[in-house]
């Protein structure tokens, strides 16, 4: 038994990290998958893996004219669509709020809040019929920096808050055909999480800090001894988009390793001692 048997789902930033392992995940439960994609280069690479089997479309997420003909893509290859799944995304560089330059921050809040939200918001627009006609369902990606500070800086943090706010208005909006629910992820091994333009950190990438340093501040943190991968994720991100999830709408679910449910008193792995 497979969990798509067919669906046609869409993944938004499908070109690595979190977006690709959900895709192999979705190609492994016989969903029929399309891509889109920003990174000619991850394109490129996406051919090799894929050949034709998934639809690949290169485009910006904040493009309504890209979005719009994505869906002439996909209305032409399959003629439907079940289930729009966003993972894209790009980080602030964790710089805090005091050390940004006052005339840089416009142009940051910008450049976060169009990749991080508008594009949520406008695939939404742009595929809601499609989905409608097949009464699909919506999974956008937050992150546990909307729960916890200290997991971005102020403007991904707040991106991220944006999107669990968001999950809610649409699954009012949308239901009752059009299930909207959001996933927040903790850490993801195998992340090329960008940093932003307006700071000069384009050229970041979560993949340039060192594995072993990653893992430290993991296990530190959490209660888990290593990175989850986005095939770890990709599950839970399957179940919410497929039609076997016929009761959740409207949420948002929380994978955090564990990380806001540290020990009180004592570190993570601790026993005994002088709990209260
Ligand atoms: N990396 C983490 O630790 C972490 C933790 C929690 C949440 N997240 C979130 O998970 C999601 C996936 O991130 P990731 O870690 O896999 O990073 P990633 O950079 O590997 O994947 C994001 C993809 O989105 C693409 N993209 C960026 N801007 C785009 C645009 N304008 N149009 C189309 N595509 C665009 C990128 O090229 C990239 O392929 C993001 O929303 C991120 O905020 C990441």
């Amino acid at each position: 038994m497979q969990m798509f048997d067919g669906d046609v789902v869409l993944i938004l930033g499908g070109g690595s990290g979190l977006g690709l392992g959900i895709a192999r995940h979705c190609v492994s439960e016989g969903a029929r998958v399309a891509i889109f994609e920003i990174s000619e280069a991850k394109i490129v690479a996406l051919k090799g893996e894929f050949g034709d089997d998934v639809l690949l479309f290169r485009g910006d997420v904040t493009s309504p004219e890209d979005l719009l003909a994505c869906r002439q893509a996909i209305v032409e290859r399959w003629g439907r669509l079940d289930s729009l799944i966003g993972s894209q995304g790009i980080f602030d560089g964790q710089v805090p709020l005091r050390d940004v330059a006052i005339e840089r921050v416009p142009s940051l809040f910008d450049e976060l809040f169009h990749v991080n939200v508008l594009g949520y918001i406008l695939a939404c627009k742009v595929f809601l019929e499609l989905l409608e006609e097949s009464n699909g369902s919506i999974v956008l990606t937050a992150s546990v920096a909307a729960y916890a500070a200290d997991g971005g800086g102020l403007m991904y943090t707040a991106t991220k808050g944006a999107v669990v706010s968001a999950v809610r208005q649409l699954a009012f909006e949308f239901s009752p055909r059009v299930r909207v629910n959001g996933v927040a992820p903790g850490a993801i091994a195998d992340s090329q999480l960008q940093g932003p333009r307006s700071l000069g950190l384009e050229g970041f990438k979560q993949s340039d800090i060192p594995k072993d340093a990653m893992l430290n501040t993991f296990r530190k943190l959490t209660l888990m001894s290593e990175l989850p991968t986005p095939l770890d994720y990709a599950p839970i991100y399957a179940y919410l988009a497929s039609r076997y999830n016929a009761v959740v709408t409207g949420q948002t679910v929380l994978l955090e390793q564990g990380a806001l449910n540290r020990a009180a008193l004592s570190g993570p792995g601790a026993t005994g001692g002088i709990g209260v």
